[in-house]
């Protein structure tokens, strides 16, 4: 069994930072001992890794990611390869991916298309939701059997009529669903029935730019979305994750149902902390490069937002990973913004940008590694086995630096796409060392991970915060 010492660092986890040697047994954390203690019996086979200066923490869990997704006749650029040997880079050591149920057919044959499609290529752990894109009876009796075999959580869509869509009534039967199986709905909460109007009269109108992708994506379509996904979802007695939040409106929404104690959680993404709406008006296409739904926003939404990270009713930063090249694929909207593939590069960086929070005093380190590990863990049921460091947790950690500077780019980073979003802006703290279950994939700016390291992670139920009882307006009593 291979051993590692992690000696000198800052031990950093959701709930405190201590100054602590960590021992690597095999694929597990074997304990946390007193810095300098050494090891307990001898040193035979021990590999040490000095973490002097630097910061030692669980590795990033991203629970929103789209390799190889199809949208609009192209795939995502990342496939699992490629993407999960970025997240590495980036300090991320577990996703979990969207699998789509096809149109027309089963629930279990989307989720076996995407599981066939990770098998053997992934660096990191994985796992998946589910897109429902097709509710049906059929689809509600498959629920129990996927909860079952690790799929706990399943994304509606209140946007994309014609594509993923689901109307109210399908909501409400799969949120039913969702509660009586411990399963979690995930929500894309934007009005997609009003948005298609607003985007038919732009188009008739002759305004055919990328910036017309925000433009017909109000922040109060979205706000108005998510009011009605958390109707429904207390009426069903339904834990409620909100994905890629990016509206003031809607997190107040949120911060409401929580303040009368619905379970309720959101997370938001990078692009909406960092990324100002006016970059989708650049000229000669190049606001393509941004386009993503929900848009990017105003400052004010990014203040919202971060102040939302702030009192906790932000619970997570994931990034919706979804990129598309530049050249070939955003190109296919020139002229028609509707034909732009929406997604944004971003798996690689998000642990450097939420760090950025560290380093402006906005956060603290223990809640940049709650954002980005320990409650994504959490929420969907890998905790304690990833998202901590406790004796017994998988042995997925970084060392961080955060005396290390670095810019971002297209030429340095390791996504497939040509372009960056974050091009250029300067980042305090770099990644130094990603241990996936005891196997070291990155030391010293060598990347030695492989593509069949990763595996398939099956998650428990739902066990957040309490769904509440006896509550009128809910389905439980
Ligand atoms: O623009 C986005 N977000 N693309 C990925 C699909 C989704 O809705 O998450
Ligand atoms: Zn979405
Ligand atoms: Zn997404």
């Amino acid at each position: 069994m291979s051993r590692i010492l992690i000696e000198h660092g800052t031990v950093v986890t959701a709930s405190g930072t201590v100054a602590a040697d960590v021992l690597v047994e095999g694929e597990k954390i074997a304990a946390l001992l007193q810095e300098g203690t050494g090891y307990p019996s001898g040193g035979e086979g021990l590999d040490r890794i000095d973490a002097t200066g630097k910061l030692v923490v669980p590795g990033g869990i991203d629970v929103h990611t789209h390799m190889e997704m199809p949208f609009g006749g192209s795939f995502s650029s990342d496939t699992f390869a490629t993407g999960t040997e970025a997240a590495a880079w980036g300090g991320t050591t577990t996703i979990v991916d969207f699998a789509i149920q096809p149109r027309g057919g089963s629930a279990r044959q989307g989720l076996e298309t995407w599981m066939s499609r990770a098998e053997g290529q992934c660096a990191i752990d994985y796992g998946f939701h589910l897109i429902l894109s097709d509710v049906t009876d059929e689809v509600l009796e498959e629920m129990q059997g996927l909860v079952r075999d690790g799929i706990t959580s399943y994304k509606l869509f209140m946007a994309y009529p014609g594509v993923f869509y689901s109307d109210d009534g399908q909501i409400l039967r799969v949120m039913q669903t969702a509660a009586a199986c411990g399963a979690t709905v995930m929500m894309h909460a934007e009005n997609g029935i009003a948005i298609d109007v607003l985007v038919r009269q732009a188009l008739e109108a002759g305004q055919r730019d990328p910036r017309m992708h925000g433009e017909t994506r109000p922040s109060a379509l979205e706000g108005e979305a998510t009011h009605r996904a958390i109707i429904l979802a207390q009426v069903a007695g339904c834990p409620l994750y909100i994905v890629h939040l990016s509206a003031a409106e809607a997190l107040a929404e949120v911060v409401q149902a929580r303040d009368r104690g619905q379970a309720v959680s959101a997370e938001t993404c990078p692009q909406y902390l960092f990324l100002d709406e006016s970059l989708m008006a650049e000229p000669d296409f190049e606001g393509a490069k941004y386009v993503c739904s929900p848009p990017i926003r105003a400052e004010a939404h990014r203040r919202a937002l971060w102040q939302g990270i702030q009192t906790g009713d932000l619970s997570v930063v994931a990034t919706d990973h979804c990129p598309f090249c530049f050249k070939g694929q955003k190109e296919l909207g020139r002229g028609d913004f509707t034909k732009i593939p929406n997604g944004l590069p971003v798996v690689e960086h998000r642990m450097d940008l939420i760090y950025q929070g560290v380093v402006s005093g906005r956060i603290t380190p223990e809640r940049w590694v709650e954002l980005t590990s320990t409650a994504p863990a959490r929420l969907f049921g890998m905790y304690p086995q990833k998202g901590t460091l406790l004796p017994g947790a998988d042995a997925d950690l970084v060392i961080y630096d955060p005396s290390r500077s670095h810019d971002l780019g297209a030429a340095t980073h390791h996504m497939a796409v040509d372009y960056s979003v974050f091009e250029g802006l300067s980042i305090t703290g770099a990644v130094d060392t990603v241990i996936s279950r005891g196997t070291v994939l990155l030391s010293n700016g060598v990347y030695r991970g492989h593509p069949n390291h990763g595996r398939f992670v099956p998650r428990n139920r739902y066990s957040g915060p309490a769904i509440p009882t006896g509550v009128p307006g809910t389905g439980r009593s």
